[in-house]
């Protein structure tokens, strides 16, 4: 775990690297990737595609920078992208898909975070000199601020299937695709192959230091290669981010069952506190959401006890607090964290 003084469950993106990782690192083959002549990022972007039942693959800095070089491989500026109202590209990416992409976003409302095809049929307007053209509709998989939920394979494909009658290409931001693949027990091509190109994140619940991956044809690729270089994200050895890759991929992927069934239990313990509200609904993956509005404490109040109770956790929105389980976090780690939490919700209720 990265922290030894505390349980740190703010994100599954503080994951280290694995022992294997750090060997891979050390011994992996390298050269320069914008010269394509890194063998490690090749093997990496190989396996990739392979994984993803896609023709090719491209390895960039991060989840946000993958959004970015598909955003803009996938739609020209001033043209229209459909989202999910909650979605990350929307939220939290610092509004490159206007700011850098030139597109417009155009939100669509969801309960759970898998788009109504009716509601996707509806923002699609008809051709007419007043509207900007839709060229692209994004789906989340697993859906990060709906609490980690899962966008079933037969939800992709109704989504599809409004794209390709309206010819628009449909996107997948999987950064934790795994995450849903292993929590239904099915291969992740299950779900990639009802989209025309996706990303995922190493260095979320893989564990991984760096990285994320771009999937997609062939063609696709090659224009996302460009891309990626006018973000300056054309890397050099890049192998060494390449390498832990790859041992995430053949190993790392199934181990997130145990993420998930921490989640559960950790749910369940926190649902048992009084004045604490869980959405066990929501609780599909590695992320429990709850809400604390019942314990007459601020949020900064909160997160500040937990800490003193040797609790990391993060607020997710205004008296909803969001938990990931991760590698590193055991079940012994769960007990700490229902504890901590017992203790702040017994303070402030005696208090209230
Ligand atoms: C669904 C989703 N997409 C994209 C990202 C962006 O990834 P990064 O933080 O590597 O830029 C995140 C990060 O948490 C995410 O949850």
């Amino acid at each position: 775990m990265p922290s030894e003084e505390f349980v740190d469950l703010r994100s599954d993106t503080v994951t280290l690297p694995t022992e294997e990782m750090l060997e891979a690192i050390r011994y992996a083959k390298l050269g320069d990737d914008v010269f394509r002549e890194d063998p490690t990022v090749k093997a990496l972007e190989e396996l990739a595609a392979e994984r993803m039942g896609k023709e090719a693959a491209l390895l960039v800095a991060s989840g946000t920078q993958a959004n970015l070089v598909s955003l803009m491989t996938n739609a020209k500026r001033g043209e229209l992208v459909i989202l999910e109202s909650e979605s990350h590209i929307y939220w939290y990416e610092v509004g490159g898909v206007a700011a850098i992409a030139g597109l417009l976003p155009w939100t669509v409302k969801s309960q759970f975070g898998a788009l109504d095809p009716a509601d996707v049929e509806a923002a699609i307007r008809p051709k007419n000199i007043h509207f900007p053209e839709p060229a692209l509709i994004c789906v989340e998989n697993t859906h990060n601020r709906h609490g980690g939920t899962i966008v079933r394979p037969e939800q992709l494909e109704a989504v599809g299937r409004v794209a390709k009658a309206h010819g628009l290409r449909l996107y997948m931001d999987g950064a934790r695709v795994f995450n849903a693949a292993v929590a239904l027990g099915m291969d992740v091509k299950e779900f990639t192959r009802h989209v025309d190109s996706l990303m995922f994140c190493l260095s979320k619940g893989l564990s991984c230091p760096v990285g994320s991956l771009v999937v997609g044809t062939a063609e696709f690729i090659e224009k996302a290669r460009k891309n990626r270089k006018i973000l300056g994200g054309g890397m050099r050895q890049a192998g060494v981010i390449a390498a832990p890759g790859i041992v995430a991929l053949e190993k790392m992927v199934g181990r997130l069952a145990d993420d998930h069934l921490n989640a559960k239990s950790l749910a369940e313990g926190l649902a048992k506190i009084s004045g604490v509200k869980v959405d066990l609904q929501r609780v599909q993956t590695n992320m429990v959401l709850f809400n604390i509005s019942n314990l007459g404490l601020t949020d900064d109040q909160f997160i500040l006890k937990l800490k003193e109770n040797g609790l990391l956790a993060l607020m997710h929105g205004t008296n909803v607090v969001r938990m990931v389980t991760h590698y590193g976090i055991e079940r012994k780690h769960i007990e700490v964290a229902i504890a901590a939490v017992q203790a702040v919700a017994d303070d402030a209720n005696r208090n209230s």
